[in-house]
Order: C-alpha cells, then structure tokens, then sequence
C-alpha cells in the first residue's frame, strides 16, 4: 500500500473507523491531521466495540500514531482515552503515539465558551459536540491560541493562560453571564498532568518526513465528513477545520506528493447529526428504518443521526474536492430488505436542476432532490465476503454510484467487524 488518505465523503460518521482500522494492517503510521474529539471512531474488535476519539483509529492495530498540528486535542480527554486504551489491552504509551509540538490545547474555557455560545443562540445554533473544537480553532486563528509546545516552558504557558484568561474571563461573565474560570485553579490542573504529556510531545512533521525518507507507509485518517469542511461545507453548519484531504498534508505537516491514494468513505445513504440543510433527509418509516438497522446514534454525543437516501450531489462534490482515487461503501447491509432504493442524482431548484453543490444555505434548503429508483435486494448480504456473491441488485447499485460518481468502489463494507468486508480491489498488497 502507498500513502492513503482516507476521508469521509457525506457529514462524517460514514464508517471511516473501521476502514482505518482495516488498512492500518498494511500501514506503519497513521496520522490524524485535523479535528478534534469530537471525532468518534467505532472498531468493532473480536465482537468488542472500541471507540477512539482523538487517538488514531491505527492505534487498535498496534501501528505508530500521530497527532498532527491541524489537530486540536483536550489534553484531559486525551489522558483518559491513554488509560481506556490501557485498559483494553491497548499500548498508548509514548512510544505508540507522539503529538505535535505545534498542536493547538482546547482549554477548559474553550469548552465552556462552545455550550455557552449554543444556549445563547438558541434556535440558531450548530448543534455543535459541545467539545469547544470551534472556539479552539478561533483562538488559533486569532493568534492567542496555547499549544503542546508551550507545555515545555511551564513559566511561559503560565503568562499565556493569565493573559488569555482575563480576556475569556470578562467575555464569559459579562456576554454569557455564566461563571468565571480562575487562572491559578487551570494553572495547578495543568501541572498535575504536564508531566505525562511530555513524553507524548514531538515534531511530528520531522518523524513523518523521516518515515517518508526510510520508505514507511502512511496512513492519514480524516475526521468528520467533506460537507462538514469550514470552507466547502454547508456553512454555517459545518465543524471548524478543514477536513478534505488537501489539509491531510497541511494538517500534518507533510507535502502534498507524498500521498499515493485519496480513499473516499461513504455510506450507502446518508446521515447528518446536528444542525444544518440535509436535502435527502427522508422524514418517513423508510428513515426512521435507517436509523434503527443502521444503530444511527452519533459516537461521541449519543444524539439520534438525521438519515436520507444517498446523494449524488453530494458525493460529486467530495470526489472533486479531494480528488478521491477510489471510495468505500459503507454499511451496505443496512440497506437489506427494501423493496426499493432511491439514488439522489440531482436537485431541483425553482424549476432549474442543480447538480454542482450550492453554496447558499437557503437555495439548498429550498432544492428539491431528483430521484432514480432502483429495486432492493431482499436478501441478508452480511455473510458476503466477494463481491460475486452480492445479489445482482445490489452489484447494480454499486455500479450505478460508480457511474455517477466517476470512482471507483475499491472496498465495501456488509456489518460492523473487520471481517465483514469485501475487497473489490486491492489497495494493498
Ligand atoms: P463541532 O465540530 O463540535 O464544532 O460541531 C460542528 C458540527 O459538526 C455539528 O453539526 C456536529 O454535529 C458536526 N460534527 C462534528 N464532528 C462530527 C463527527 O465526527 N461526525 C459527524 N458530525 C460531526
């Protein structure tokens, strides 16, 4: 296997975590390159369910991981997935995993900012996780952001933790009206876990340059999904990072010719949790049986997924934006037993048909999806293990997303565990 990127094609949660877990066999390091925890990856492991949020999904695996710089970590998040890792026969120690020195820290303002910000707008909100990944973020942009490496000059971090914190201190008691935090209080918890960060701190971007120098494979794992991306996503409604894969290079600190595939991941239908324009939502039995055969609940707030048939719109959208050189088809088994299944080949919009992605919030609230009906297949296909043996109905569907989508289906997923899936074509040797 060359140097993989994998990245979710819809509004995240399509499956990215076992596909991960999948080819880090073939990997020697997986990275993370953006995000945060309010990533939650499912690995189902000889019938055990692990799920990581921050940590690479590679870890499972035993492989190298890395926290690249585009990725923003809850340093007491991260401690307790180290210990629950540990506690599941999994080695997270510092030999396992390193962290950028230049990874930005969510502080405990941060989270307090997010959920204030979400009650105070009430109706309009994001429906954020809630995990302060978007006031990170801002504090990065903005240049008063903390990161791993200033952990290593304690005196430092602490003139920089007093200095952001009367600014946060007055935006939270006199905007949100909601409590203050005190400086010397953050100070103390931080000391009490600095001492088992640093081992974890490193330049990753040096350790992956040199990997890439001694002929390791990498694996990039993307969190969220395509339309969830601050710049192509359905903004407002979108996370605070880029999450396509021209940032897996950013975000970790690598250029951008070192990748050799771009593996889009994508549900066989939809899902979206939180807030924002979803035009193939489907409101009926039909989805609310997605949701229940699909175990449609977000991994890391629990909350019940929004689900629709596929979108075509949508997936055009991804294959262009992350010049995607191959997708995997998840959860293909959810789809068992419908008499028929509708692919999303376009919008309609005041009379017009729409099938580039709009930017305007508005016109895709307002577009109309337009339809092509194909017939189910009414058989139990989890046991299927080549893609022979599918029945002719769904070898239809898949090659139909094919056709529309311009890529091709390398990988296809039939049930939660690894060995409930089928290889159409060998990414690895
Ligand atoms: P934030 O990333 O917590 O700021 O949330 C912004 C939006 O992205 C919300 O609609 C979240 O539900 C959504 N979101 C963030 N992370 C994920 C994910 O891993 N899967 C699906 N949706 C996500």
């Amino acid at each position: 296997m060359g140097n993989t990127v994998i990245i979710g094609a819809q509004w995240g949660d399509e499956g990215k975590g076992k596909i991960v877990d999948l080819l880090s066999e073939h990997a020697d390091f997986v990275v993370r390159f953006q995000g945060g925890n309010n990533a939650g990856h499912t690995m189902v492991v000889n019938g055990k369910e692990i799920i990581s949020h921050l940590i690479p999904s590679g870890i499972i695996q035993q492989k190298k991981c890395f926290i690249g710089n585009g990725v923003v970590v809850d340093p007491f998040v991260l401690l307790d997935e180290i210990d629950y890792l540990l506690k599941n026969g999994i080695d997270a120690s510092a030999k396992m995993l390193k962290i950028s020195n230049r990874a930005h820290l969510i502080m405990p303002y941060h989270r307090r900012i997010d959920s204030a910000r979400e009650d105070k707008i009430g109706a309009q909100k994001i429906g954020t996780t809630g995990r302060g990944i978007g006031p990170c973020y801002e504090d990065k942009a903005a240049r008063r952001g903390i990161r791993f490496c200033d952990l290593l000059d304690f005196d430092l971090f602490k003139e920089k933790v007093r200095a952001v914190l009367d600014e946060k201190n007055f935006y939270l008691q006199h905007y949100f009206k909601t409590e203050t935090l005190d400086p010397e209080t953050l100070i103390r918890e931080f000391e009490s876990i600095r001492d088992r960060l640093i081992p974890y701190i490193d330049d990753v971007s040096v350790i992956l340059d040199e990997g890439i120098k001694n002929g390791k494979t990498l694996l990039f794992e993307g969190a969220q999904g395509t339309h969830l991306d601050i710049e192509h996503g359905t903004y407002p409604f979108v996370t605070s990072s880029s999450v396509v894969s021209g940032n897996a290079a950013n975000g970790s600190g690598v250029g951008p010719a070192c990748f050799d595939e771009i593996i889009g991941i994508v549900k066989a239908y939809a899902t979206r949790v939180g807030e924002g324009p979803f035009p193939t939502e489907l409101f009926d039995d039909i989805g609310d049986r997605l949701q229940k055969t699909g175990s449609e609940f977000g991994a890391t707030t629990g909350r019940k997924r929004r689900c629709g048939w596929i979108d075509m719109v949508v997936l055009r959208n991804a294959a262009k934006l992350n010049s995607l050189s191959g997708l995997a088809v998840t959860k293909l088994d959810v789809l068992d037993g419908l008499d028929e299944i509708n692919i999303c080949i376009g919008y309609e919009h005041k009379g017009k048909t729409i099938t580039n992605f709009p930017a305007e919030i508005k016109i895709l609230q307002e577009c109309i999806p337009v339809y092509e009906t194909h017939p189910g297949w009414k058989q139990d296909i989890s046991k299927v293990r080549e893609f022979k043996d599918l029945p002719v109905n769904a070898r239809k569907y898949l090659a139909r997303l094919e056709e529309l989508s311009e890529v091709k289906i390398k990988i296809i997923s039939v049930g939660p565990g690894r060995e409930a899936t089928i290889i159409k074509e060998r990414i690895f040797k």
